[in-house]
């Protein structure tokens, strides 16, 4: 396992392991160390592998688990927003291993290919000073394995045809988050990100359902605004929504969840 050479060129480093409980959770405990900005942290396997809405993201062997940990790359509001930079490089990454498939992103940090979940992102910050915050951007892609999870449809790079195995994905996608956190510049670049992330999201009009506490809300995507919020089309107007689970309503078969 190593860097791309773009990636080592812009000064990441990276931890590799057999097994770990969670890469996100070591990366944030190595944040105190002296120089622990840019880490990479991949592990072959994890047995605490976490997902988002405390869910559990199982890690057999075979698949990418990384992590990049992030000692204060931005604002604390506008940490959110590392979510895009890394979907646009997961998307990167996967449409040049898997060119033949429908790559698309999905509000706010999923990715889908031919309407199944490939990868996903887990974001998680941590205070390490009352002025410095420690983000692990969490990355995982179904490599070589598409794990069954309650509700969506899963898939895998091989399911797609791809022949890379995780050590050329973790290569690419390195190169690929080195180049869009440089486009990102600590969040004065997000109006790019915002557009390149727009052009591979799902179409305008999509049919979405957004699970929320007070209950679903059904709408259509109608993109993402300046602060990264969802867009989304309702009969009763346009909603603004800063988080909750979005679900693609398929034409046919159950939803793709997030
Ligand atoms: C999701 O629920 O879609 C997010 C999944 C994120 C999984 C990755 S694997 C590497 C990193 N370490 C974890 O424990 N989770 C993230």
């Amino acid at each position: 396992m190593r860097l791309g050479d773009e990636a080592g060129a812009a000064g990441f480093s990276l931890v590799t392991l057999e097994s770990v409980d969670s890469t996100n959770r070591l990366a944030l405990d190595l944040a105190q160390q002296a120089r622990a900005n840019k880490t990479w942290v991949v592990s072959e396997k994890q047995r605490e592998g976490r997902g988002r809405h405390g869910r559990e993201w199982a890690s057999p062997p075979g698949n990418l688990y990384a992590s990049l940990l992030l000692v204060a790359p931005c604002k604390v509001a506008d940490a959110p927003k590392l979510g895009f930079v890394a979907g646009l490089a997961l998307a990167e990454t996967a449409g040049l291993l898997a060119p033949q498939a429908d790559i698309r992103l999905k509000w706010p940090n999923d990715l889908l290919a031919d309407g199944a979940k490939l990868a996903g992102i887990l974001l998680e910050g941590r205070m390490i000073a009352p002025d410095r915050q420690a983000v692990a951007i969490g990355m995982g892609i179904n490599v070589a394995v598409a794990p069954a999870l309650v509700g969506p449809r899963t898939t895998s790079l091989r399911e797609l045809g791809a022949s890379a195995d995780r050590r050329e994905a973790f290569r690419r996608l390195s190169n690929r988050l080195s180049h869009w956190l440089d486009v990102f510049d600590g969040g004065a670049g997000f109006a790019a990100i915002r557009a390149a992330w727009s052009g591979l999201a799902l179409p305008l009009g999509a049919p979405l359902t957004v699970k929320l506490p007070a209950g679903p809300r059904v709408g259509a995507f109608a993109g993402i605004d300046d602060d990264g919020r969802l867009l989304l089309d309702t009969p009763l107007g346009l909603a603004r929504i800063d988080a909750g689970d979005v679900f693609l309503r398929q034409e046919q078969g159950g939803d793709t969840d997030g």
